[in-house]
């Protein structure tokens, strides 16, 4: 069976202090969005079997994916084994929860092949265990994130929010960004208020120190006539722009290329407002 697995981007992403387990309190919109990994999963007999489109996950038995399948075949007691082949669309240590979302795509994939009765909250507890922004993934729509992460509150959006999302080729460790954040803790720079959010990322003072990359990418966002606002997403790296559009995120994507390097990851997407399975 094919299963997508959609990207995710952080509308806001607060954080509210320390946790005595060294995890963040956190509140976080994220909503997922049409920009996605496809996964083609099918029962084997015995064991877990993976395959993957980028070489650099091919031979980590160890990723999320794989680690996803076994925790639900141990969990759920099933004796058939698994084969994936994961084809990667979305950047990885990019702040979109690209490795989440397999996770997430693999147990409901499995649910669905196996006939187990899980339910999503069963699930979701599953996924908490692998992952903080794991569970977010088994419900597929915008939701307001508390906890680490895993805490799922579901909202339907009132804004259509579209645009253009962009990633430079490296990646920001999401520990070391909260390492850094704890150090000298502040909030990111408050955005434009949109009907359900004012855009806000905390992680972006710690990864726009290191990466001056994602601050001047976000600038010259803001200087573009398309462009509503623009905000990292996660721990970054990757950066949006919101249009009004998907013309305009087309025509700034354009733009984008010719001024920063043609090479470049840029995609325009939409919010996904609706739960996707
Ligand atoms: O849970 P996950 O593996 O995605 O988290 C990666 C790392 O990010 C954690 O080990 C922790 O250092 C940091 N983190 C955090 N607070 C959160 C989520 C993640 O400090 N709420």
């Amino acid at each position: 069976m094919k299963q997508f697995a959609p990207a995710k981007i952080n509308l806001y992403l607060h954080i509210l202090g320390r946790r005595p387990d060294g995890f963040h309190e956190l509140e976080t919109l994220m909503a997922p969005i049409t920009l996605g990994d496809t996964l083609h999963l099918d029962l084997i007999s015995t064991g877990i079997e993976f395959t993957c489109s980028d070489p650099a996950l091919s031979d980590a038995q160890d990723n999320l994916a794989t680690r996803a399948a076994r925790i639900f075949l141990e969990e759920f007691k099933s004796d058939t084994g698994v084969r994936i082949h994961l084809e990667k669309a979305v950047p990885v240590g990019a702040g979109l929860g690209g490795g989440s979302s397999d996770a997430a795509a693999v147990l409901l994939a499995l649910r669905e092949l196996t006939g187990i009765k899980a339910s999503d909250s069963e699930l979701a507890e599953l996924a908490a265990r692998l992952g903080s922004d794991i569970p977010f993934f088994i419900y597929g729509q915008p939701a307001v994130c508390r906890g680490r992460g895993e805490i799922i509150e579901p909202v339907k959006l009132k804004e259509t929010y579209q645009g253009l999302l962009v990633h430079p080729g490296f990646g920001v460790s999401t520990p070391w960004a909260y390492k850094t954040y704890a150090q000298n803790p502040q909030q990111g720079a408050p955005g434009r208020s949109f009907a359900d959010v004012t855009l806000r990322n905390d992680l972006e003072p710690p990864a726009f120190s290191k990466y001056p990359w994602l601050p001047t990418t976000k600038s010259w966002f803001r200087e573009q006539a398309e462009v509503l606002d623009s905000l990292m997403s996660g721990s970054g790296s990757s950066v949006f722009a919101l249009t009004r559009s998907a013309n305009e995120a087309d025509t700034l994507r354009k733009r984008f290329l010719a001024e920063f390097g043609s090479t470049l990851f840029a995609t325009s997407f939409s919010v996904m407002n609706q739960a996707g399975h």
